[in-house]
Order: C-alpha cells, then structure tokens, then sequence
C-alpha cells in the first residue's frame, strides 16, 4: 500500500503509516504543490494525506487509479469534492475537535489585539516612536459588559464563546440551526445574521465555507456593524466579501477587524496591509505543536483504518 503525502507533516504520522506497512512518499518540498505534481504523485497512491491548500476536484479524483482515501489534514474540507470522491468510494475524512482549542484560543487573541489596539503599540514601540505614558494614547475597547456575536456556533464557535463569556460579555450567536446547548450554558439567543450584526460589538466568525456561507458577511449586513465594533475571522476568507470590510475599515466605520484567512489567501488584498485598525496573521488557527502533531496522527489513523478494510475514524460526507 502507497501513501502519499502532500507537505511534511509534524509529529509520527508517517511512523504510524509506516509501522502498518504503509509505503509512505511525502511531497519534499516546503511550499505548496503545483497541481501537475499531485496529478503526478497521487495516480497510483492508495491513501492521501491533503492539506486545505490543495484542490481535489473531479479532475483530480478521476485521476486517481486505486486511491481509498482522502484525509484532508484540517478541519475544514471546502478543497474536495466530497460528494464526487464518495460516489467513486473513495472515503474522505478531516480532523475535528482536536484543534477546537488551539483555534478558540487564537481566535480570542485575534479580539484582544483588535479591541486593544496591539499592532499600533507594538509598532510603536519597534520604531522607537514611544514618547512615554499618556493619558489618551492607543485608547481601545474593554470586554466586559460586551456583546459577543458567534457567527456558526458549532465546536470552535463553542469554545471561544466560552472563553469570551469569562470576560464577563454577554453571548448572542447566528447558526442555521438552534443549538439548544450553547443557548442554555451561554444564556445565549439566536438572531438572524443582521440582527446580531447590529447588535454585537465582537463578532467572531465560525462557519464552514460551502455555497451557503460563501459571502454570508457582504455589502448589504457588514455595513449594519456597529461603529465601535470588531470582526475576527479564523474559518475562511471567502465568507467574508472582504472589500467591502475594507471599505468599512477604510472609512472607520467600524473600530477593528482580525484576520487568520484570506480571500484568496495566500494572496492577500494590499489594502489591508494599510490600515492601521487590522490585525494580520497568517491562517495559524491550528498552529501549535500539540495541535498539529495531533491532527497529522489523526489523518495517519484514518488512512490505516480505511487501508486495512475497516471504518475511518473521522468521515465527512456532502449530501
Ligand atoms: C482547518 O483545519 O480547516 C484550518 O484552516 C487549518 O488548520
């Protein structure tokens, strides 16, 4: 059995593989791989470990001779034509829960360093630009007594309400459907996505990219943000009609935005690196050790599971 894998991957998922008898072939460069050299390498590939940044579309699928798995090394699976890969039984699996925290705890980072104006300071203080203590500089915004607007409240969405919770904020959150647990834990209500638009200060943006959410923040809701208010996306650029907050940001018409994930990442828009009310940080939601390790294990049991005739631990399907 052949595994491919498509970028070097931190911890013993390749052990694993390995141990189980498993061919293993990573990808050796330390960039993303061209869409040539996974056509390339994946042909006769039992098993694939994939990153977000690969798109596995039909073409790619109907290249694949005797592939059973795809095991995509993240949570979201937006790259792969899931439905496709099932109809010719090829599993597809991702890597759930393991970096809820990792991704909660950079997401609430992303907040603090918005509301309390981070990057001005710390630049400030790079360029020897600091004159001492004032009593109005680098004013931001304090959490308590805020409300927080959790847009998609599945497991991420979750873990940084509960976290922004013990700031003493109160919660509100938009799902497609009631989550009758993060109502009761958070006291949390349930709005439509413009009515917690115009009423959140902090809005924290959880949902997966699919055709659905695709632009759900646009022109027409971004805009009913409250002036004072701070929008941070750690899930994917493309829910978010990214000029549009730009023009928002441009014209102060709201206080701050945090970004993780880009509109076309890893391109990214050169206005944003202008303003001086965004936090930029480059898509390292899921970027710690323990994380990462665990996520590239988890992609490793997945691919020996389905390798060996049995169920994968973490499966998706599209219906
Ligand atoms: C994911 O898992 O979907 C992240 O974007 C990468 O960790």
């Amino acid at each position: 059995m052949k595994v491919f894998i498509t970028r070097k991957l931190v911890g013993k998922a390749e052990q694993m593989l390995k141990a189980n008898g498993i061919q293993v072939k990573t990808f050796p460069e330390d960039r993303a791989i061209s869409r040539a050299e996974l056509l390339k390498n994946i042909k006769d590939a039992d098993g694939i470990i994939s990153m977000f940044t690969e798109k596995i579309d039909k073409k790619v699928i109907d290249n694949l001779e005797r592939c059973k798995i795809i095991a995509n090394c993240a949570v979201g699976f937006n790259n792969i034509d899931v439905r496709y890969a099932n109809e010719k039984n090829i599993a597809v699996t991702n890597t759930p829960e393991i970096l809820t925290d990792a991704t909660a705890d950079l997401t609430v980072a992303l907040v603090l360093a918005c509301a309390r104006r981070l990057r001005e300071g710390e630049r400030m203080m790079r360029k020897n630009e600091w004159t001492g203590w004032k009593p109005q500089q680098l004013l931001g915004l304090e959490m308590k007594n805020k409300t927080v607007g959790i847009v998609g409240a599945g497991r991420i969405g979750y873990a940084v309400a509960k976290r922004m919770k013990s700031f003493g904020t109160k919660i509100i959150y938009f799902d497609r459907k009631n989550n009758l647990k993060f109502e009761k834990e958070f006291s949390a209500k349930r709005f439509s996505l413009s009515a917690l638009l115009r009423r959140a200060d902090i809005v924290s943006v959880h949902l997966p990219l699919d055709k659905k959410t695709l632009h759900i923040l646009n022109k027409d809701n971004l805009k009913q943000m409250k002036k004072n208010s701070v929008i941070v996306n750690t899930s994917r650029g493309e829910i978010i009609e990214e000029k549009s907050l730009i023009q928002l940001l441009k014209k102060k018409k709201i206080f701050a935005a945090g970004f993780d994930v880009y509109e076309g990442e890893p391109v990214i828009n050169p206005e944003l690196r202008k303003l001086d009310n965004v936090f930029l940080l480059p898509h390292i939601g899921s970027a710690t050790v323990e994380t990462r390790s665990a996520m590239a294990e988890l992609c490793a049991k997945n691919i020996i599971k389905v390798l060996s005739g049995r169920k994968p631990v973490t499966p998706v399907y599209v219906r």
